[in-house]
């Protein structure tokens, strides 16, 4: 059965007749096509199975395998394609389709595109498969990522940590290369219950490692987290997909205020570490939200960075939101975002930024710190949302 095809233009003017002030409608999520433009090639045709990627920018283009997601296939390459979430919810992938034809595999009307771009064209790369040659509007990142590989591994660590969160090792059966801040894709040998999550551990140089580190909350219904939480899992084989994500490249050797809340901790320590090892004139801030002290997970490895750079280069702000009032705690409570003030004695005007945890706390976190002069170009966040394919 042949995919139905509209016009882009036909589909938006759907749209927006139906359309509510201020709120984005959904759009049908079959292939689309844009009307190929004047110098638009003429889609290969069907025996050779591959179309052909051209970048309007003069960037060298790239071929995909009919069918195949624009993004994995570009990554798969080497491109330095931009992407963070590869779900369809950080936004950082969007593309401006100049011509051709892609099938979304989500609703773009609800994914984190504007109206605005969405009537440029703008589309996910993550979330579109390839069905003609096309000509896209994308700016590749500027630094040479590590080519994505699946490795089987084994569990060979387990334990379970404060405020749900399982700090899980694995031993891989050859070394992986990651850049600090990245994630990888899990899943049990056998199942098709892939997830994502971050490596904690700083990046190794050379050949990479051959064991690897995440800090993984259980979530209750959660397929992946609430099976890893139930027992031990120390001798289960898992494979391991990835590196992915772009988190953490910044490549300007000044201050950094790293913002954590939960798990969001793992990818900020292998950050931290990174860059007091690579920055050595530079401090790193790290302000760590969870609900309850009781909830504190990880201390000893924040501590361990200050054995690395050393005390005064390091500094750690705990912050918990939901602390019985009277209870022990002497630190600070409240949102993050709570700590985010002159007093925080940072400079906000040249550090770098990186948050990760849950979305509402990172919008929250991004929109904080505009507002205290840190440019968007200098804020690096990652949203831990459900990762689930
Ligand atoms: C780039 C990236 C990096 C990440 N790194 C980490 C990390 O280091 N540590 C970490 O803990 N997490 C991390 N996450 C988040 C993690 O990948 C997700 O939370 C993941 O979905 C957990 O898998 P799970 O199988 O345990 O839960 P899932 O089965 O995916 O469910 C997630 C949550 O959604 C609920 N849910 C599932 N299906 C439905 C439904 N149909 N309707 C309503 N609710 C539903 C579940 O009850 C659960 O609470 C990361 C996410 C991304 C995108
Ligand atoms: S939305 Fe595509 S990588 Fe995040």
């Amino acid at each position: 059965m042949s995919i139905p095809t509209w016009p882009v233009r036909a589909m938006r003017t759907q749209c927006e007749q139906s359309s509510i002030p201020g709120k984005k409608e959904t759009m049908p999520t079959e292939t689309f096509a844009v009307k190929p433009a004047s110098n638009d090639s003429v889609p290969s045709g069907p025996a050779s199975g591959h179309c052909h990627v051209t970048l309007s920018n003069g960037s060298e283009g790239f071929d995909v395998r009919r069918g195949d997601l624009l993004l994995m296939s570009a990554l798969e390459q080497g491109i330095n394609y931009p992407h963070n979430c590869r779900v369809g919810t950080c936004g950082r992938c969007k593309t401006r389709l100049v011509s051709g034809r892609i099938s979304p595999l989500v609703d773009f009307a609800l994914s984190p595109l504007t109206n605005e771009e969405l009537n440029d064209g703008y589309i996910l790369a993550c979330q579109a498969k390839v069905r003609s040659d096309l000509v896209i509007d994308v700016d590749l990142v500027d630094h040479q990522v590590v080519l994505p590989k699946s490795i089987p591994g084994t569990v060979c660590g387990w334990k379970l940590l404060p405020g749900d969160v399982i700090d899980l090792r694995i031993k891989l059966e050859e070394p992986l290369v990651f850049e600090a801040g990245q994630y990888a894709a899990l899943a049990v040998s056998g199942s098709f219950v892939r997830r994502s999550f971050s490596f904690y551990d700083a990046p190794s140089s050379g050949a990479g490692t051959d064991e690897v580190g995440f800090l993984i909350k259980r979530l209750p219904g959660g397929r992946f987290s609430e099976w890893l939480a139930a027992e031990d899992r120390s001798g289960v084989r898992i494979w391991l997909e990835g590196p992915f994500g772009q988190m953490g490249i910044d490549d300007t050797p000044r201050e950094s205020l790293c913002i954590a809340g939960g798990t969001g901790i793992a990818p900020i320590l292998s950050i931290a570490e990174d860059r007091l090892k690579r920055y050595p004139d530079h401090p790193v801030t790290i302000v760590f939200g969870v609900r309850t002290a009781s909830d504190l997970f990880a201390l000893d490895r924040l501590e361990r960075l200050k054995n690395i750079a050393g005390p005064e280069r390091v500094r750690i702000v705990p912050v918990l939101s939901h602390e019985p009032a009277g209870s022990a705690w002497q630190g600070r409570r409240g949102l993050v975002t709570a700590v985010l003030d002159e007093e925080l004695d940072v400079d906000y005007h040249s550090l770098s930024a990186f948050v990760c945890g849950a979305l509402p706390m990172v919008e929250a976190v991004e929109k904080r710190l505009r507002t205290l002069n840190v440019s968007t170009d200098r804020i690096h966040a990652d949203k831990f949302e459900p990762s689930g394919v």
